[in-house]
């Protein structure tokens, strides 16, 4: 791994590069790939990891991304890239039907932002999809992307396991819960192999919790550290494991919490930052009550720990703002804990 991250194209390159366990997998794995929700802030890069790995396991397997592409730019670095995209509105069961059934699909397609206001689309995208999805692909292994919200908060001293029973807040994580019972009832109803993946925040430096910290450090604002700690993952690691994750569907479906081992504290990493970006560090509340977080111990287990730890994913992030990296200017609001996005 670099030092440093310079550039837009490192960045990219180093996220589409495939470990050698990934390179074996897909030499293995049989049939083609679908990732369905691909033109997001994840997805791009997982469709072009998946293409090297596949590329240099010298298999042969096509992977279709599908999306509606209300950004014509991901579907063009797709293509680029070997990955066959396919434009649909999964909110549309006739569409979903014509689309090529391959054996292996990552779901992906969500909605989170905006929900207050709009709770509808909220469960239909979230609830109404998964259905369409888990009927239409009742003979493939399904990777369904869920969220560690779908736990209740809890303490840094204390993190849910696959163990723990679910208690989503508001509505957004309930209707992640009933996405993860969706793609559940498929795979009791039909015997598909599921693998829900619970994931808590993925870092790419251009987005993110710490991309969150360091730019308001950076812009001298003060931190809400209402959410007094968080897990990430570097999304090539993030992206690896969900690829591989597809060794491990099961009917009755498996489940994973997919983050990094360490419980970082939000005001110890913004100090961090502060020190690292020579500024000064505010914060405007008290950290108090609980936090979305979770023990990732059985993916460490499965997959190994990620290859990039937290402390190097910090120095990238600080050097990355320090040098004016590009930013996709979607905030995660990880200081939410009330349920309300
Ligand atoms: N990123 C994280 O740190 C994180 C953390 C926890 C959980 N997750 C979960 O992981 C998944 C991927 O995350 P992400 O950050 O890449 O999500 P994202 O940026 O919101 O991307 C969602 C994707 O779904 C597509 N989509 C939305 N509505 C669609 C529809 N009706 N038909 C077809 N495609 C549709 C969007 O593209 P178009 O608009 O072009 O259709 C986009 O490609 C999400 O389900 C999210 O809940 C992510």
């Amino acid at each position: 791994m670099p030092d440093l991250i310079e550039s837009e194209a490192q960045l990219d390159a180093l996220l589409a590069s495939p470990s050698e366990r990934l390179i074996e997998f897909m030499r293995q794995l049989d049939g083609d790939l679908m990732i369905l929700g691909i033109a997001g802030k994840m997805g791009v890069s997982l469709g072009q990891l998946a293409v090297a790995a596949i590329k240099k396991a010298g298999a042969r397997k096509s992977v279709y991304g599908v999306a509606r592409f209300s950004n014509p730019d991901a579907r063009e670095r797709l293509e680029a890239s070997g990955v066959r995209s396919i434009q649909c509105d999964l909110l549309d069961r006739t569409a979903v039907a014509d689309l090529p059934k391959t054996p292996n699909v990552l779901f992906m397609a969500g909605r989170k932002f905006g929900t207050g206001g709009d709770e509808p689309l909220t469960w239909a995208m979230n609830t109404l999809v998964p259905a369409n999805v888990a009927e239409h692909f009742r003979d493939s292994s399904i990777v369904a992307f869920s969220t560690g919200c779908v736990y209740p908060l809890a303490a840094p001293h204390r993190l849910p396991d696959e163990q723990t029973s679910p208690d989503p807040i508001g509505e957004y994580a309930q209707s992640c819960l009933g996405r993860e019972r969706m793609f559940q009832y498929g795979s009791q109803r039909w015997g598909t192999p599921v693998c829900l993946y619970r994931l808590n925040y993925a870092i790419d430096l251009r987005y993110g919790v710490l991309h969150d910290i360091a730019t308001k450090i950076w812009h001298g604002q003060p931190i809400d550290n209402s959410a007094p700690a968080f897990n990430i993952i570097w999304q090539g690691d993030a992206n690896q494991q969900a690829l591989l994750c597809l060794g491990h569907c099961s009917s009755p479906a498996n489940m994973l919490n997919i983050t990094g081992p360490e419980t970082l504290h939000t005001e110890t990493v913004a100090k961090q930052f502060g020190e690292l970006l020579d500024k000064p560090v505010r914060f405007t509340s008290t950290p108090e009550g609980g936090c979305y977080l979770s023990d990732s111990s059985r993916a460490t287990n499965l997959f190994g720990p990620p290859s990039v730890d937290a402390e190097q994913l910090i120095r990238w992030q600080a050097h990355w703002i320090k040098t004016g990296g590009r930013s996709l200017g979607k905030p995660t609001h990880f200081e939410v804990n009330d349920g309300a996005y």
